[in-house]
């Protein structure tokens, strides 16, 4: 059950549940007089401390102060940035912004339009400096992901899927251990959830980042390439053999180099980060093979297993497709920024 509105002074507003909502926050969009005001969220304290809102209060300021359209946290009544229910659930408001959201990139105009509104919005945060009181460790430390996957091998030899698991397995870490890439870069603010359904768009623009509970000190190779495998995957991540595709890389790069301030180490990161995120992905969901422990399996696909395994397989392929094509894309980088070009 939501909370009451009058809780935000909204007492004649309506709080309807949204269906395409992620599958992290539980997400109420929120009508006065047919007008949308808001979007309520029930934060997924599983995974999220409540403090998470100082930190997002904090950087929806500093954003907007150097111009940005931004969801800000309409505060209770009370003046507080959330409201935490009898039952322990705790709530936000959320202002709205934009009128669209993409689910999956079919237009490399909202690529390009995404990648320039990311970059923007890195820039204005490069004088940004804040002690998250939300920090998540480890998140994107690969070594420590290819590990995992090396003990459930060993572990789950009696498992029904241990032998295609095991083979594939066996083409990730060689995948890894033949992966080359910058390691030292900059920490600076990502976001560290750019799937293109976190972009809210407006007509052809690119408005405003949402769903900014996971914004953390990062590096620019974790946050575009966790970002790239997912806009540039034109096909679904349910699938076995997907490619990666050059084409929204380029037009998302575009975007992003037209507003970016990046060293030249971490130009030079974009592409094998992505490479790496993708092995790192195949890692996580071939040990969830075994495991069964992904939260997300759609019954469609089998067993938790089958799934997590088919969807292994699919971040293998797009590594795969990303390495085939790393010069190419690593000329369009050279192209953008005037660098060296090593093809
Ligand atoms: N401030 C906002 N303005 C407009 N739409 C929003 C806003 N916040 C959330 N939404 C809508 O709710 C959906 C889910 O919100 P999000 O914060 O991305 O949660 P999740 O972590 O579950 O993905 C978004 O895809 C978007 O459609
Ligand atoms: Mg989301």
């Amino acid at each position: 059950m939501t909370p009451s509105l009058a809780l935000w002074s909204l007492s004649d507003a309506v709080a309807e549940s949204l269906p395409d909502g992620g599958l992290i926050n539980e997400t109420f969009r929120v009508t006065r007089a047919g007008e949308v005001v808001g979007f309520l969220q029930r934060l997924n304290t599983r995974i999220f401390v409540p403090e998470v809102h100082e930190d997002i209060a904090a950087i929806t300021e500093h954003v907007a102060a150097r111009g940005l359209h931004t969801p800000r946290l309409a505060p209770t009544a009370e003046g507080r940035l959330w409201h935490t229910a009898d039952d322990g659930g705790v709530w936000r408001l959320l202002t709205p912004v934009g009128d669209r959201t993409v689910h999956r990139v079919t237009e490399l105009s909202d690529a390009r339009a995404a990648g320039a509104l990311v970059a923007r919005w890195h820039s204005a945060l490069s004088d940004f400096a804040w002690s998250f009181r939300s920090v998540r460790a480890g998140a994107h430390d690969t070594p420590k992901h290819m590990a995992g996957l090396r003990d459930a091998v060993a572990t789950h030899v009696g498992h029904r899927l241990h032998a295609e698991v095991e083979e594939l397995a066996r083409t990730i870490s060689a995948g890894w251990r033949s992966w080359t890439g910058p390691t030292e870069l900059p920490t600076r603010v990502i976001h560290g959830d750019l799937k293109i359904s976190n972009v809210r768009f407006s007509g052809p623009d690119a408005t405003a980042l949402i769903d900014l509970d996971t914004c953390a000190w990062g590096t620019l190779d974790v946050e575009l390439g966790d970002a790239l495998r997912s806009w540039c995957n034109r096909g679904s991540e349910d699938m076995a053999s997907p490619s990666w595709d050059l084409d929204v890389f380029v037009a998302a790069m575009e975007g992003y180099a037209s507003a970016a301030r990046c060293t030249p180490t971490e130009w030079a990161a974009i592409v094998p980060g992505c490479e790496r995120i993708c092995w790192e992905l195949a890692a996580r969901f071939a040990r969830d093979a075994l495991e069964e422990s992904y939260f997300g399996f759609d019954p469609a696909f089998g067993g938790r297993g089958e799934h997590n395994l088919l969807r292994a397989r699919g971040q293998a392929a797009l590594a795969a497709s990303v390495r085939a094509q790393r010069g190419e894309a690593e000329a369009v980088l050279a192209r953008l920024t005037g660098g060296p070009s090593r093809t």
